[in-house]
């Protein structure tokens, strides 16, 4: 297993509205969709897409939404996680596990905002910075079948 292209920085925000327009009058990035609510993932969602990545900006939807204790602690917002492709993301999965890294929550895979199976790797095991892998969509069979 090894990380394949970086798909998205996420960037926690109190307002992605407010953000995108950050992103759009101050570097030019327009290329952004309309706000998503995502309610089983406690999120908000906005995705500027830059020539090479996209920039996911994530409000917190709900009391229990994990992005809310980010912004308790960092109230502006900031750098969330970073997210990479896998063609695999069981195969990854198993991988970090047996690499000794802790993957988050049950460590099952679940459908992300991209519509592909994602986990992700505490940042105690990654300098601090959280890793978010996710299924390379070119490969992604659809719900049911990994590659
Ligand atoms: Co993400």
């Amino acid at each position: 297993m090894k990380l394949g292209r970086l798909n998205h920085v996420g960037v926690a925000t109190p307002d992605v509205e407010a953000a995108a327009r950050v992103y759009a009058d101050l570097y030019g990035a327009t290329d952004a969709t309309e706000p998503k609510d995502f309610p089983h993932l406690g999120v908000r969602v906005v995705f500027v897409t830059v020539p090479n990545m996209q920039i996911e900006l994530i409000e917190p939807l709900g009391a229990d939404s994990a992005i809310r204790k980010f912004l308790d602690k960092n109230p502006k917002g900031g750098q969330h996680h970073m997210c990479f492709e896998v063609p695999d993301i069981i195969a990854a999965r198993d991988a970090m596990r047996a690499r000794g890294a802790t993957v988050l929550g049950t460590g099952e895979p679940y459908i992300g905002a991209h519509g592909v199976p994602v986990i992700f790797v505490h940042p105690k095991d990654t300098g601090g910075v959280l890793i978010e892998l996710m299924q390379d969509p070119a490969l992604y069979q659809g719900a049911g079948g990994h590659p």
